[in-house]
Parts: C-alpha cells; sequence; structure tokens
C-alpha cells in the first residue's frame, strides 16, 4: 500500500457544543491544527516510528537504533517488573516471605538491549485505533466492542464473550454472577497474581492457598483436594505461561463435591488443550490483554462463559447492575438498575486496538513459539547437569509461546542470573512471590504456618528470559550465550 496521510484535526474538526459526542476536533489543538500520521506501509510486523515520524522495521532495527530506544525500553521493564509484584514486596525490600528475601543491586542498572517485553504494535493497530476515532463513538458495548467479542469467539470458540477492562475486572464480573460472599472460600494457587486474590478479598470471601505442579506451575489437584471444605464454592484453574494446567485431575477433585472451576486464562490466548481454546474448558474464564500478553489493548480482558443464563447475569453485572445490554438490544424500552454491578465495560476506542491485535494471534504467536523452542532447547544441558528445572507441556498442550521459564536449583543461582543478564542488557526477571508467605495473607488470612513448599521454591528461584513477538532468532541466540556466562 502507498502512503496515506491522516489528520487527526480532519477526524471530527466540527465543534459540537451540545455535549453529545467528543470534540476529536479538539485534539489538532496542541498540535496547532496539524496532527500527521505518516503510514508508510501496512506490513504488520512494523511499529510506529512516532507521531509525524515513519514506520520503522523491529526486525531490522540496528544496534543504534536500539541504543536511542534504551531509555524507553528501561522503563517499560520497570513497569513490567512492577506488574509482576504488585502486592509483593519489592526486590530488595524488606523481608519478603517467611522462607527468603531478595537481594538487590542498588546502583542504577545498566540500559537494556533486550527488553524483558514489549508489544508488537504496526500500521494494523494504527488505522484500527484512527478509524474508531473516525466513528466518534468510542464509547463501550458499541459496534467495534460487539465486532471485537464476536471475533474473540471465533478465535477461541467461546459460546459468549465480554470485554472488560482487564482479565481482573473479568474475575470480578464472574464473581457477581455467583453468591459468593462472607464464610464462604474460593481455592487459589499461592503463586498466581495477586489482583485475583483481592478480587476474592473484596467480596468477603476467603483465599485458600494450594500448591502447584513443576512441571508446569499450574494448580496441583492433590494440593486442591486437601483443601476442599463445605465452604469451598470455587477453584481458580490458572494457566501459568499459557500451558494448560492438569484440568482433568482438577475436574475428578471438583466434579463430586460440585465445585465449579473459573479458569484463569490471563496469559493463554491461542493456548489449546486437546484442541479446546484454555478458559472455554469450563463454565467459565478469562483473559488478559494487559500491555505484557501476546495480544494486547494496553490494558483489557475479557470474561469468556459457554452458558446462556452466565451470559445474562453477566450482561448485568458488566454494564453497572443495569439491563442496558437488553435495552441495546431493543428488548426493554428504557433500562433500570436491576442487580449488583460494576463499571467492566471496556472503550471501543481500546476494542478496536485488540480487534487488531486478535487477527494477529497466531503470527504473534508462532514467532514467540520459534524464541520459546530455541531457549528451550538451549537449555537442555543445563536441566541435565541439575543446575534449572524446565517446563514440560501438557500431553495435548498447544502453547503459545508466552512465557520462557526455569526454575534454578537455588535462589542465589536465580539472582545470579538476573543480575548477570542485567549486567549484560538483557532484561530477565523473576515472577510472582508466594501469596501465603505475603504480609497481608499472613496477617489477615490466616496463612501464617502454612507450607507451599513449590510455591515458595518457584516464588525465590523462577527466572524467565525475554520474550516478545519483536524478538529475532540472533537477539534470542544472544540472550543464550549470555546465560552460559551467568550459569
Ligand atoms: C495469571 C494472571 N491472572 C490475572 C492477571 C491480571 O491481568 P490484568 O492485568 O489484565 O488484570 C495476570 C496479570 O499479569 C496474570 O498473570
Amino acid at each position: 500500500m502507498g502512503d496515506e496521510e491522516l489528520e487527526i484535526g480532519a477526524l471530527g474538526a466540527t465543534r459540537r457544543g451540545d455535549g453529545g459526542a467528543p470534540q476529536l476536533g479538539a485534539l489538532a489543538g496542541p498540535f496547532e491544527g496539524r496532527l500527521q500520521f505518516a503510514l508508510g506501509c501496512d506490513d504488520a510486523r512494523r511499529g510506529v516510528g512516532g507521531v509525524g515520524g515513519s514506520w520503522r522495521d523491529w526486525s531490522e532495527e540496528t544496534e543504534q537504533a536500539e541504543h536511542e530506544r534504551r531509555s524507553e525500553t528501561d522503563e517499560e521493564a520497570a513497569q513490567v517488573e512492577s506488574h509482576a509484584q504488585q502486592g509483593s514486596s519489592r526486590r530488595g525490600a524488606a523481608p519478603r516471605t517467611a522462607h527468603g528475601t531478595r537481594r538487590v543491586a542498588c546502583s542504577s542498572p545498566p540500559a537494556l538491549k533486550i527488553p524483558f517485553s514489549e508489544p508488537s504494535l504496526g500500521a494494523r493497530e494504527a488505522r484500527a485505533v484512527l478509524r474508531a476515532l473516525r466513528t466518534q463513538r468510542i464509547v463501550g458495548n458499541g459496534a467495534l466492542g460487539k465486532r471485537c467479542q464476536t471475533n474473540l469467539c471465533a478465535l477461541t470458540g467461546s459460546r459468549h464473550a465480554l470485554l472488560t477492562p482487564s482479565a481482573t475486572a473479568a474475575f470480578e464480573l464472574f464473581l457477581h454472577t455467583t453468591s459468593i460472599g462472607p464464610g464462604d472460600e474460593v481455592v487459589i494457587p499461592s503463586f498466581s497474581f495477586v489482583s485475583m486474590a483481592n478480587a476474592v478479598v473484596s467480596r468477603g470471601a476467603r483465599p485458600v492457598f494450594c500448591d502447584i505442579e513443576r512441571d508446569t506451575l499450574g494448580l496441583d489437584p492433590r494440593s486442591v483436594a486437601s483443601v476442599l471444605s463445605p465452604r469451598t464454592r470455587l477453584v481458580l484453574a490458572v494457566h501459568y505461561a499459557g500451558m494448560a494446567c492438569d484440568m482433568a485431575g482438577l475436574a475428578s477433585v471438583c466434579e463430586p463435591r460440585g465445585v465449579p472451576i473459573f479458569e484463569d486464562a490471563a496469559q493463554g490466548i491461542g493456548s489449546t488443550l486437546d484442541g479446546r481454546h484454555l478458559g472455554t474448558l469450563t463454565a467459565a474464564g478469562c483473559l488478559s490483554f494487559h500491555a505484557t500478553k501476546n495480544v494486547v489493548a494496553g490494558e483489557g480482558g475479557a470474561l469468556l462463559m459457554q452458558d446462556d443464563a452466565l451470559l445474562r447475569r453477566a450482561e448485568i453485572a458488566h454494564e453497572k447492575g443495569t439491563n442496558r445490554s437488553a435495552f441495546l438490544r431493543g428488548e426493554v424500552d428504557k433500562y433500570t438498575w436491576v442487580g449488583t454491578g460494576g463499571s467492566y465495560v471496556q472503550s471501543d476506542l481500546l476494542a478496536a486496538l485488540l480487534d487488531a491485535q486478535l487477527a494477529r494471534t497466531e503470527e504473534l504467536n508462532t514467532r514467540r513459539r520459534e524464541i520459546w523452542d530455541l531457549y528451550q532447547s538451549g537449555t537442555e544441558a543445563y536441566e541435565a547437569r541439575g543446575l534449572v528445572q524446565r517446563c514440560r507441556p501438557r500431553v495435548g498442550c498447544r502453547h503459545n509461546g508466552h512465557i520462557f521459564w526455569f526454575v534454578a536449583e537455588s535462589q542465589a543461582l536465580a539472582d545470579r542470573v538476573i543480575a548477570g543478564l542485567k549486567q549484560r542488557g538483557i532484561g530477565a526477571t523473576f515472577h510472582y512471590q508466594a501469596l501465603h508467605a505475603s504480609p497481608f495473607a499472613r496477617e489477615s488470612l490466616g496463612s501464617a504456618g502454612q507450607s507451599l513448599p513449590i510455591s515458595e521454591h518457584v516464588s525465590d528461584a523462577l527466572v524467565r528470559l525475554p520474550l516478545s513477538a519483536n524478538l529475532n532468532r540472533r537477539k534470542a541466540e544472544r540472550v543464550l550465550a549470555a546465560l552460559a556466562q551467568c550459569l
């Protein structure tokens, strides 16, 4: 395609004083009336050069260009790290868990040449966002959001999907459809993201922590069986790193007791188990489109549902406890408050971006899987020497290459590797800190004496190597070469 020039000033230049549609024409103001995007290609592998700039080919990026991006990259890596650690003490702060502390290098870190994570955004995404702006309708649950939901269902095979501002919001939304509350328990892996435990606590229910399996770091059905009680109302199965956890094992423990399973497939876009997409294996599950995921909207998520009655309840909670969705379909002539809910709708502007990214799911995942495979074969020898333990994907799981991880034989070794890679300009990092050992859980949820050895060791000794669709073979080989110097 040839160059395409779009002026934001032209998107909605007429001023509307009646408070109806947003005045996008006003966007041109700070840019003196002319804000231009030069679109030089339609290759989805190309990235945004910046406002008024040109498109840059990430894969052909020179070392010099990388050097210029260093400050941005550092900031991103810091953001990624802080996202990874929410709810747990920062590396190097006060003792992190009852079983160990993190050491931290206090001097300012060297610039990263290979960031831990970065999104792959290009011309397709820019066009989608500009098209959405042109419509002047960027409120949520509009035509673009609906189209994205339909496409998400087609991609995942889900019966229903509702877009949300995050995976956390999708889980909170789901909880609104249940009567889970004070006195109830929800079983969750200790090695998981803090926001999901928070959602449970926010309802007045108690998260009960479980251990994980070594091979996939997914919820261990035996550990679940040991904590099920008459108060258990839900089990949260986290598909860590986009790898399916033991769904058959969990079903055999939960089904006889009538306990439903919610799938946290936040990291699982494009991953399947026996041909079925993660997040669709039970009645409900969620996906995340946070900027660190394979497919991104900056922030975003979705609640996937396989049950029509659940959808009807969720639609109400999605729209602040009202029947607005029914109103929009013309089923009622006005809408009103009919239940509990929240503000769980994603803007159509982000839905447009998400839809453009969803169309690239296979491409993005294929590129990540190539790097994942390269890392897997490049670290085999370390496992043979007992230095690390790596992922063994479950038979029948086709994963999306979201995270490449290994567990070092000790925390000291993991810290050395992470610091050593950082010194060489490579953004490797650890991940969740065991929730049962967190200050909040120990003080407020009664988990002080609990021992979950795999979660504790993995929190201490997990290392994640950089992985993104922008990474090429050459850079991945540099990561492996640097790793060889650190191990
Ligand atoms: C397993 C898991 N669940 C849930 C979340 C929350 O996702 P979001 O940031 O979209 O709320 C994350 C975030 O990284 C995650 O890793």
